[in-house]
């Protein structure tokens, strides 16, 4: 999941970091202001802070970089006051949860990382309804479900993402999404928990109308009552599907690709048709099983290399198919004002001068 402090840009501000209530620092006022800054923040709003985590170890694709700050915390009350106070100091942000859908860039990323992850608390359910954190599992919940004889998220089982994750993409899979179930998001505001009924968003295919500096605390869901054991029974088919049909157990972000809107064609099976599974790029390969994933390998597997592999692929697609895919993880870039939340390669040029590899953006 992601989402960026500022109104201006997807996910990210001004990159000059201005003290509360005073006037702005000069850009070369150095990072230390800066860092004193965050800790501040952190130190106000209750949170832990910590240095020199890399997406490497944060993102299931296991690259990307060294992360400035990341400040983790712990409850929906902290998360907000975090985020109000970096707005309020217009430090660029952006906001991770599992890391199960983002390909960050190789090199140090310049913006405060807030990670959902310890935003778990509990699934508290009330006859058809259950509010949960941003941060909790979204395969324990649908299991918690399950369990509770509430049906309607069964098919989401297998996705490896946090709740708040699969509420700002509209995560879905085995003919259920999320956006069908929600009754209420708590969304941060100027510091504080705002709850938007499910109504008022807009769930399409892999993306809502979820904004940049709209961070998503958590949700009330409404379900419906069945049989537990119904239930599970369509949750274990799920899985199997998805056992006999995507890779598991390797470094994927799932399905690089949305599938082309509207076409009921399918991305993977269009990828494997053109014979690309198993083609490599460094430490990046078509998945041999699923060809709309790309997995990474070995130790020396780089941000860089999916991102070429990803590309090229996009090459093929456009002269095979007369289609510009579109993707699905979202490309953060290593500066604040690169990348957006919802897929943006530009995101990449970075990366791509780097490795010297990559075509244009979709
Ligand atoms: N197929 C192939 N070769 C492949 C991949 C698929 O022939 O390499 C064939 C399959 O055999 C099947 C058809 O293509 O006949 C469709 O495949 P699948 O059922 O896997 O569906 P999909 O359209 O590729 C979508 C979602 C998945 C979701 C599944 C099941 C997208 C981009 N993908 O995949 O979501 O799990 O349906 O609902 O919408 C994700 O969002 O990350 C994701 C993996």
């Amino acid at each position: 999941m992601t989402s960026f402090a500022s109104a201006a840009h997807k996910e990210v501000m001004s990159e000059e970091p201005q003290t509360s209530g005073s006037q702005p620092q000069p850009q070369t006022a150095g990072s230390q202001t800066r860092d004193a800054l965050v800790e501040e923040i952190a130190r106000r709003a209750g949170v832990r802070a910590e240095r020199g985590r890399r997406f490497a170890e944060l993102t299931s694709l296991r690259v990307g970089g060294e992360i400035d700050w990341l400040l983790v915390p712990e409850t929906e009350e902290q998360a907000a006051a975090v985020v109000g106070l970096l707005e309020e100091a217009e430090l660029p942000w952006r906001v991770l949860g599992a890391g199960s859908n983002v390909l960050a860039d190789d090199r140090e990323h310049r913006y405060v990382v807030v990670s959902t992850r310890e935003v778990k608390g509990r699934a508290e359910f009330d006859g058809e309804r259950v509010s949960v954190s941003a941060g909790f599992s979204l395969p324990r919940l649908c299991v918690e479900a399950a369990r509770q004889g509430l049906s309607g998220i069964e098919g989401l089982g297998g996705i490896p993402g946090t709740v708040g994750g699969a509420l700002w993409m509209n995560a879905g899979a085995y003919g259920h999404e999320i956006g069908q179930v929600v009754e209420t998001v708590r969304v941060a505001r100027g510091g504080r928990i705002v709850e938007v009924p499910g109504g008022e968003v807009q769930w399409d295919y892999r993306h809502t109308s979820f904004k940049e500096g709209e961070l998503l605390l958590g949700c009330t869901l409404r379900l419906k009552p069945d049989d537990p054991e119904k239930i599970k029974g369509r949750m274990e088919e799920a899985k199997q599907k998805r056992f006999a049909t995507q890779p598991h157990g390797a470094r994927s972000a799932g399905c690089f690709f949305k599938n082309p809107p509207g076409s009921g064609l399918s991305t993977g099976k269009m990828i494997d048709e053109m014979g690309m599974k198993g083609v490599k790029k460094g430490g990046a390969v078509v998945s041999p099983v699923h060809a709309n994933f790309i997995v990474t390998e070995g130790e020396g597997a780089q941000a860089r290399d999916a991102y070429a592999l990803a590309e090229e692929i996009r090459e093929r697609f456009r002269r095979e198919h007369g289609i510009e895919l579109e993707y699905e993880v979202e490309l953060w870039g290593a500066e604040p004002n690169q990348g957006e939340a919802k897929g943006d390669a530009e995101a990449f040029v970075g990366t791509k001068g780097a490795a010297g590899t990559g075509g244009e953006k979709q």
